[in-house]
């Protein structure tokens, strides 16, 4: 069959009759005229110590959840199965990064039960660090079974916390363990990254030496080579665990107590630490899961993303277990230490249900079809995309050779703050390749103009959300009024995503890509003024602009715009300065692709930068509106 992105591709008839949802329609129509019954109903599927006895608090802006009930995400991800046949399941199947394309795979699996010990020791472990509830452990890892075991054994006690993404750099860590006072750090040695080794415990240290708060560091020894103890307040994971019992109580806490801060980008220099609860949070993230990929009990999961984002927290880790399946994990990249890895895992794992990310289908769809010849893939029944707009050229790549055109693609729209899916298609709907389909269950969205009122079809505007939802961030972590600015105030009364997006005649949402200044590259969300902070760190220069370029595998690419002091000039070697300077504040992840010197930028009567200007100008687009242009 010639596809193409114009057309609807109706499920497979099989996958309907596997599928929750048979009806769309019908089921959004009943759990809009009463979001909180369709909750409720989803929330009794799950485990409670005390009732709930009010669904939701509305205080706009403030949504609190199943308020008046206890619980715990970890009562749900583990302490609920180990009663049920579930308990010897395999809850999480990990691989480590081989060496080279002939080496056997190294794997560490984990039933229910043996998570549970696993992670009632580390929890004891921190306990015996004096971790209470309430206090932020920090987590700095790369993707090992321990980084889901700090995370689970934190929220287990009813502590707080917080991953940074492994491919941060020092300051960047720093500015976050500064921010959330955090008590304790859980890191590795180092790890593999293809054939490197990448040093992360000295990215510790550095972020640490004038830290006040951080009181021990907790040091897995990935490597296997028993460095990473450099200074007093430093201990191996191993030494925190062997004599710790492997049980521990679960702290049964308020459902609207934070259950994690997770620090995300935004339209300033700093970082906003997202906050999401235990009660609502887990509801959220619990349903989505289930309708969105039709979970059934022998499900083998495999979501590519990392734990330092919040898709790996929501559906590498949380969901997955508290829906009780299997959770698979690998520890490396998708092209090493060659590019048929993930369809060797799929084949040897027998992977059911698929969620990756565009830009990692694109890097992939490079090397043609041959190479996913030699595998059946036949276990697959749906597959998954999130992260940016998935363009319909890799949709219909992804469906054709990786879903041999039976497993419908989930093109899931969501942000940290949202916690859970938001715009999805369900697994019984028909698909446009290029869509997310239509708002999920409960959900109220809308693409809109400046003042709040609904755009024509097909033309593009503000995609908001008008009604609380269950995973929707309890707040910004010490900075209540950048809650409310960033969400709230630019159209009054719904919350502001920062998105734009088009809806067709038909309904169907297209996400088009941000409209402030975060610029997402392969995935990462980054943002423009921490990036330009960067830049202007350096004492040779004046003033920096960064805008995000339409990127054909990484979806956007970084390109600066550099004014440099009076009498300095610009030539590559100060380039290539300033590139591994951005890499060293923020992370390999940020390195800017492209820099211009400049003369001057253009800027608004108040001295703000109109990146808006640039990007018009550097894309060859009309520049629209410039009113507020001083020159
Ligand atoms: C973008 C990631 C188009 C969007 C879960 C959003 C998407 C930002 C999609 C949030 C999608 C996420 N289609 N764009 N399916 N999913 N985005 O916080 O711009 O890392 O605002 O959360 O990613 O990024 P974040």
């Amino acid at each position: 069959m010639i596809y193409n992105q114009f057309m609807l591709i109706n499920p497979d008839p099989v996958i309907v009759g596997e599928s929750f949802v048979k009806d769309y329609d019908a089921l959004y129509k009943e759990s809009i005229a009463n979001p909180e019954a369709f909750w409720e109903k989803l929330a009794k599927e799950l485990s409670w110590d005390k009732p709930w006895d009010k669904v939701l608090d509305w205080q706009y802006p403030y949504a609190r959840w199943f308020v008046g009930a206890k619980t715990n995400i970890v009562a749900n991800a583990i302490d609920r199965h180990l009663s049920t046949p579930a308990a010897d399941k395999v809850a999480m199947i990990w691989v480590a990064q081989p060496t080279d394309s002939a080496q056997k795979d190294e794997v560490v699996t984990y039933t229910y039960k043996q998570l549970n010990e696993q992670v009632s020791k580390f929890a004891n472990g921190l306990k015996s660090l004096g971790v209470k509830k309430g206090d932020k452990v920090m987590i700095y890892m790369p993707r090992v079974p321990e980084q889901f075991i700090a995370m689970l054994a934190s929220l287990k006690i009813g502590a707080v916390h917080s991953v940074v993404y492994s491919g941060f750099s020092a300051t960047a860590l720093k500015t976050r363990v500064t921010d959330a006072s955090a008590k304790v750090l859980v890191c590795t040695n180092g790890y593999p990254y293809g054939k490197k080794t990448v040093d992360s415990k000295a990215n510790v240290d550095e972020a640490l030496k004038d830290n006040k708060t951080i009181e021990h560091v907790i040091v897995v020894d990935r490597l296997k080579n028993g460095s990473g103890k450099t200074t007093p307040r430093d201990m191996f994971w191993s030494e925190l665990v062997e004599k710790q019992s492997p049980e521990c109580p679960t702290e049964m806490v308020e459902a609207t107590d934070p259950a994690f801060i997770l620090y995300t980008s935004g339209t300033t220099g700093t970082p906003k630490g997202v906050v999401h609860a235990h009660g609502g949070y887990m509801v959220g993230i619990y349903a989505t899961l289930k309708l969105v990929f039709n979970i059934k009990p022998d499900d083998v999961f495999w979501c590519t993303a990392d734990a330092g984002w919040i898709t790996g927290h929501s559906y590498i880790l949380y969901s997955p277990l508290i829906n009780g399946v299997t959770t698979f994990i690998y520890e490396g990249t998708p092209t090493y230490p060659d590019i048929e890895i993930w369809w060797k895992l799929i084949d040897n794992y027998k992977i059911t249900k698929f969620y990756t990310a565009p830009t990692a289908v694109r890097s992939l769809m490079k090397f043609g079809e041959e190479p996913l010849k030699k595998y059946r893939l036949s276990s697959l029944k749906i597959l998954g995309s999130v992260g940016e707009p998935i363009n319909p050229e890799a949709w219909l790549w992804f469906y054709k050779y990786v879903g041999h055109e039976k497993c419908p693609i989930m093109d899931t729209w969501w942000q940290t703050e949202t916690g859970m899916h938001m715009i999805t298609p369900v697994p019984s709907v028909g698909l446009k390749p290029g869509s997310a389909f239509k708002p999920f269950f409960g959900i109220e969205a809308d693409v809109v103009d400046e003042k709040g009122n609904k755009v024509p079809p097909n033309t593009q505007g503000y995609l908001i959300i008008k009604k609380p939802w269950p995973a929707m961030l309890l707040d910004v972590y010490n900075n209540s009024k950048r809650y409310h600015e960033t969400y709230f105030e630019k159209i009054p009364d719904v919350y502001f995503s920062g998105d734009s997006a088009k809806i067709d005649e038909d309904g169907y949402f297209w996400i088009v890509g941000r409209n402030d200044d975060v610029i997402k590259v392969s995935g990462h969300r980054l943002g423009s003024a921490e990036l330009e902070s960067a830049f202007v760190s350096h004492p040779k220069v004046a003033e920096a602009a960064v805008i995000g370029k339409p990127d054909d595998v990484k979806g956007e690419s970084i390109k600066a715009f550099i004014i440099l002091k009076q009498g300095i000039t610009g030539d590559d070697v100060l380039k290539d300065e300033l590139k591994q300077l951005v890499r060293k504040e923020i992370g390999p992840i940020a390195t800017p692709d492209a820099i211009d010197f400049v003369d001057k930028l253009p800027k608004t009567r108040s001295g703000k930068i109109m990146r808006r200007v640039l990007k018009a100008q550097e894309l060859g687009q009309p520049v629209g509106d410039v009113s507020t242009l001083e020159d």
